[in-house]
């Protein structure tokens, strides 16, 4: 008889995000006109900005025509968009080569595909709280993890010491959920204790256009040393409001080898054997947030969630409430109030504010007793939903 993937069983019977849906379509089952304030899962309100629109039309219509039609993309990445983001770094003096940017469909999707590089005894260690689809891919391919948890105390940053011990590190900054940012210093400690344990760093960018503070690296490339120990993995979905368009990218140096296995070289073959490539329209379009007009809209558009955050900001200042993130970042971190439970805390804002967040727990044990807001929400919808925090917690 088959035996199925028998690790599932060890998963939690639903995915947090999941959860909180069904939660919420329970709620409007019973209150059919109420209307939600949705700051849980990180999901864009921003249409797409103009210059990717134009790409979008500029590609469909060059799929209408024999002399302009793309079959099978390469599996890689069109060339023209593995060099539009090779420039991107060397424009902010990162040296990555165009063959060393692999195009994904989006980085949660790489963040599980990457996995298949990694001999399955490696284990991974993974800061917590922690976006949960790092766990459970991990447990669904069978991985030791080693949990390392982290705390208001450390800013939510922890650095190595001789109890992690892992081949596989997860960071990822600006932290999903805290919105703490490692600086060069925290990611030189990771780097260096990387390198001298043979382990790779998986550097999840996810957020990095939301660095607001210069001195704050964007990314892992621009520490030395990390092009032997790391791979950064990127995303177009909240950069460029992609979650519904799909776009991402990975990075892995040449130089990165073990046991005289190049990931690079691994990579292409795990690609061209598992992938066709993201489709021409979105490439060609996702291509466009690289020019100077895409650039200034996309950074015109997350301009609109730093207001929306610094609108919650101010909400929860009013009561005296802790919270952390929001200024490097698209989340905020916040403590419940008095003591309570985060999923407490979720029922209590769903059922007397309308106010949809995610509860801290939902991101490891450690992040008990917090909770997170997204600001991806609309700007009216911010204002609202921060003006009912107020009143409920004022
Ligand atoms: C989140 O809310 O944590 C993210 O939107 C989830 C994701 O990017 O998949």
């Amino acid at each position: 008889m088959l035996t199925p993937n028998m690790n599932y069983s060890h998963l939690k019977s639903s995915y947090l995000f999941y959860n909180i849906a069904q939660k919420t379509k329970r709620y409007l089952e019973e209150h059919p006109d109420a209307h939600l304030y949705r700051m849980g899962i990180g999901d864009v309100s921003l249409p797409l900005c103009d210059a990717v629109v134009k790409g979008l039309h500029i590609a469909a219509d060059d799929q209408a025509k024999a002399e302009t039609f793309n079959g099978y993309m390469p599996e890689c990445g069109a060339p023209f968009l593995r060099s539009a983001v090779g420039e991107y770094y060397r424009r902010r003096s990162i040296d990555i080569a165009d063959d060393e940017v692999f195009i994904s469909s989006g980085a949660s999707d790489e963040l599980g595909d990457i996995l298949d590089l990694f001999d399955r005894s490696n284990r991974s260690l993974i800061i917590e709280p922690a976006y949960p689809a790092y766990v459970d891919a991990n447990v669904m391919g069978g991985r030791e993890i080693v949990h390392l948890p982290s705390s208001r105390e450390n800013g939510f940053l922890p650095l190595p010491d001789d109890n992690t011990d892992a081949e596989l590190i997860y960071l990822c900054s600006p932290n999903n959920p805290t919105g703490a940012v490692f600086d060069r210093d925290q990611l030189k400690k990771w780097v260096d204790r990387a390198n001298a344990h043979g382990s790779v760093i998986l550097f999840d960018a996810a957020y990095e256009a939301f660095i607001e503070d210069p001195a704050l690296p964007h990314s892992i490339f621009e520490i030395e040393g990390a092009r032997t120990c790391a791979i950064e993995i990127c995303s177009l979905s909240k950069t460029a409001g992609f979650t519904g368009t799909r776009l991402g990218y990975t990075v892995i140096p040449k130089e990165l080898v073990r046991n005289g296995m190049n990931f690079n070289e691994m990579w292409i073959r795990n690609r061209t054997t598992k992938t066709n490539g993201v489709s021409y329209i979105i490439q060609r379009a996702a291509c466009e947030v690289f020019t100077p007009e895409g650039q200034q809209q996309i950074h015109e558009n997350i301009a609109v969630y730093k207001q929306n955050a610094r609108t919650l900001m101010k909400a929860l200042d009013k009561p005296g409430i802790w919270y952390t993130g929001g200024k490097n970042a698209p989340y905020i971190w916040m403590e419940c109030p008095d003591g309570m439970g985060s999923w407490e805390f979720f029922d209590k804002l769903l059922n007397e504010a309308q106010i949809v967040g995610t509860p801290g727990e939902g991101f490891g044990k450690c992040g008990e007793g917090y909770f997170r807001f997204s600001t991806f929400g609309s700007v009216e919808d911010t204002q609202k939903a921060a003006e009912k925090l107020v009143e409920l917690l004022g």
